[in-house]
């Protein structure tokens, strides 16, 4: 079975890439794999160095709005797994063209080429941030989508294109809607592997507001097993969230980073707050554990400790990709 995956030279996506071809999902029956990504700045081949030279990969480099280039890739492929996305909160307010683009006309592209191409599935990777900020409880999958970035904006849109897809062409179409994934190459950008280079470096890190946001965080390694028991047995056209049950303050897991570090908590500055940010995520995901039987098998301190051992044995692979603090890099003020 030949599957196409999409934003494949990403954090989540090369994670998936390097799993499947290690042998991690034997229930996908997958003996090819292709890759295609437009090696945005997020996108990084070496993420996917331990496979490349494996012969059943293909890598092409590609924009998924691009019509003509997405039909050739769908060729002779069986299941699509849609990662690719522009993902970063903070440069979706600062300018969310690049959002509305690859996030929406990206995925109507990809859905249109795989209906054309009789594709037998499709899933679409999600996040939790279309159920906007949630005061107390956890969101199940039928809960009214209430996106408050322009990045979760663009989710929800994709979400509803692959649900309609599925609704008035009968496409075999699943979502998976995740919380916040930590692991290793995941682009120094993102709350953990920020904080862990600038710890590494002696640098301060930037906690926005009170810090007193709260996240749900999974292993990447999690996530991508909860996608994989989607793609092999999920129910057309349903959604599956995915969770972590690790609910922590910013502030929490910016203590367990310096801590774990052996650093000075006075190495954490609170800055300006985030325009819009969400207060609290939290997922309800009893539906995939139930049907397909999911359950998070990489314990926090287990996974925080080894990311952070991976990002101190790894300079080699972020030090090219350390910019200015990002929101310097995207011109807005903070302290640093
Ligand atoms: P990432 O930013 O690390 O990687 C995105 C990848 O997509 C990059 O390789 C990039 O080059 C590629 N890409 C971007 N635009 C493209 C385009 N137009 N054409 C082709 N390739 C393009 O993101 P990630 O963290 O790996 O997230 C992957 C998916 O998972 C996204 O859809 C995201 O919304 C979703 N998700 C992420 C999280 C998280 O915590 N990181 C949580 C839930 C869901
Ligand atoms: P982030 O990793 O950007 O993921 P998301 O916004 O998609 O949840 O941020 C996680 C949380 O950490 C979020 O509440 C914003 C906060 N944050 C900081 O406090 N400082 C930072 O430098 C970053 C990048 C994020």
């Amino acid at each position: 079975m030949r599957m196409l995956v999409t934003g494949g030279a990403g954090f989540i996506g090369s994670h998936f890439v390097r799993q499947t071809l290690s042998g991690g999902y034997p229930g996908l029956g997958c003996d090819e794999v292709v890759v295609l990504d437009k090696l945005t700045y997020a996108g990084n081949l070496s993420s996917l160095s331990p496979v490349l030279d494996d012969p059943r990969l293909r890598f092409a480099q590609g924009d998924v709005c691009d019509r003509e280039t997405v039909a050739e890739m769908v060729r002779g492929v069986s299941l699509i797994v849609h990662f690719a996305a522009e993902t970063h909160v903070d440069r979706s307010i600062a300018d969310g063209g690049d959002f509305v683009r690859s996030n929406v006309l990206g995925t109507h592209t990809v859905l249109d080429a795989a209906l054309e191409a009789g594709v037998d599935k499709v899933v679409l990777v999600s996040t939790d941030e279309v159920y906007g900020s949630l005061s107390e409880g956890s969101a199940a999958e039928d809960r009214p989508l209430a996106p408050n970035s322009p990045y979760a904006a663009s989710k929800a849109a994709s979400d509803h294109f692959a649900r309609a897809y599925h609704r008035t062409f009968g496409l075999d179409t699943c979502i998976t809607r995740c919380s916040n994934n930590y692991g290793p190459y995941q682009f120094p950008e993102k709350l953990v592997p920020l904080f862990i280079t600038r710890l590494l470096d002696g640098l301060t890190v930037p906690l926005y507001g009170d810090g007193r946001h709260v996240r749900e965080w999974v292993h990447v390694d999690d996530h991508c097993r909860g996608i994989a028991l989607v793609a092999e047995r999920g129910s057309p056209g349903a959604t599956y969230n995915i969770g972590g049950d690790t609910e922590l303050s910013n502030v929490r897991m910016a203590g367990t980073l310096v801590s774990q570090l052996g650093l000075d908590e006075s190495l954490v500055r609170f800055v300006e707050d985030r325009q819009g940010h969400d207060r609290r995520y939290s997922l309800d995901d009893s539906r995939i554990r139930r049907e397909l039987g999911y359950r998070p098998s990489v314990p926090f301190e287990e996974g925080i400790e080894s990311t952070i051992r991976w990002y101190t044995e790894n300079r080699s692979w972020w030090e090219p990709l350390r910019a200015p603090a990002h929101r310097d890099l995207l011109g807005t003020s903070a302290e640093r």
